[in-house]
């Protein structure tokens, strides 16, 4: 199948402006999430049924391969993430304001680097919508025994809208999360993408300690409210952090009781490969891998492998894949992956995954 596509659709899809290719296929994945009996099929095919699913955040995983933020930011085709194999699937970067991103052009293809270069902006239509649309769509948080409802973990990233000034930003994620919870299994505080001017300084000491407390008092209070447990929160975070700042940044995580954290966003820096190239934005795929696995790797050694981490960055196939995992990840995200490999390489990765682990055993 992988090679079906790099052969023959991707020089297609290439030929076509990035974002627009991406906009054809939402449009194909949005009309596969309405069949369900098609997605059914599908997913006996591709779905994996591991003897031993895995547990982490308190949620069970089918398989340890995830759809990373960013491809299905408005929550249009999550439900065909499973038909593709996934294990799971994070929307979003939801904003609690409707916005329309970047002017474009703000994605770019280096299919020789195995990479993307993206200035997007969190396009997207707003908590609000999201949320009718998510509802709609019959996406259901765990019900009062924590028994999940949705197909595989749903995860809903909710960032800061860009008109929001900093001082404000806790109350807007707060409006955000409030709209969402209903319909999340898991939640993703992004405080990482480079593309929201000064959204990255949420990540300073100070300014995260707010936000993240505000918004662990508005989860614990739903719980109580409801009777229900609190939902998973994560933070997602940058590669071009320091470790010194890592670790406060860990030190508060745990401290506040999050439940992991996603490793990693895109990066600013450009490789030497790359040097020459002046496009703006977040770095993706191959490029950002060993950065990605440093941290990742810093962050297992630094909490002795008691903070459960996403593993996320150039993961192009499944060596890269592996590779994240022995750094300490329990899960990984793929998105530059598959704009490279194709819609069924999360089963790809997932076999492999699952091919080691009985090797490990
Ligand atoms: C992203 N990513 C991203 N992350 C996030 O938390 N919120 C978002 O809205 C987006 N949007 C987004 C758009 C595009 C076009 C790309 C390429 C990426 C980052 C993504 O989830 C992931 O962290 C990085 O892309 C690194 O993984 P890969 O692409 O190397 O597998």
């Amino acid at each position: 199948m992988g090679l079906i596509y790099e052969r023959l659709v991707r020089p297609i899809l290439f030929l076509q402006d990035a974002e627009k290719s991406h906009d054809h296929g939402v449009m194909v994945l949005k009309a596969l999430g309405a069949l369900s009996p098609v997605c059914r099929v599908m997913e006996r095919f591709n779905q994996s049924r591991h003897e031993r699913p895995i547990r982490v955040f308190g949620l069970t995983f089918p398989n340890a391969v995830g759809l990373a933020a960013g491809m299905d930011k408005n929550a249009h085709f999550w439900r065909a993430a499973s038909a593709l194999g996934f294990g799971h699937v994070e929307i979003g970067t939801v904003t609690s304001r409707k916005q329309a991103g970047n002017p474009r052009p703000r994605l770019f293809r280096y299919p020789d680097e195995l990479a993307l270069i993206n200035r997007m902006g969190f396009n997207n239509d707003g908590a609000e919508v999201i949320a009718q649309r998510l509802r709609s769509q019959g996406a259901r948080g765990p019900d009062e025994e924590g028994i999940r409802q949705n197909p595989i973990p749903l995860g809903i990233n909710i960032g800061k809208s860009k008109v929001v000034s900093l001082e404000n930003a806790a109350e807007d994620y707060l409006a955000s999360f409030n709209l969402l919870a209903d319909f999340a299994d898991y939640f993703t505080i992004n405080v990482s993408s480079p593309n929201t001017p000064d959204l990255r300084k949420l990540q300073g000491e100070e300014l995260l300690r707010d936000l993240l407390r505000s918004l662990r008092e508005a989860n614990d209070g739903r719980a109580r409210k409801l009777g229900r447990k609190p939902i998973p929160m994560l933070v997602k975070i940058s590669p071009d952090l320091k470790f010194d700042q890592l670790d406060r940044i860990l030190e508060l995580i745990i401290g506040l009781g999050y439940k992991g954290i996603i490793a990693t966003n895109t990066t600013t820096a450009r490789p030497r490969s790359m040097s020459e190239i002046r496009e703006d934005g977040g770095l993706s795929g191959l490029p950002l891998h060993s950065r990605s696995v440093d941290v990742i790797r810093y962050i297992h050694h630094s909490t002795n492998g008691k903070l459960p981490i996403i593993g996320v960055g150039g993961i192009i196939d499944p060596v890269s894949a592996g590779r994240t995992m022995d750094a300490g990840a329990s899960l990984v995200q793929i998105y530059s992956g598959l704009v490279f490999r194709g819609p069924f390489f999360a089963k790809t990765v997932d076999k492999a995954l699952a091919i080691r682990q009985m090797k490990w055993i």
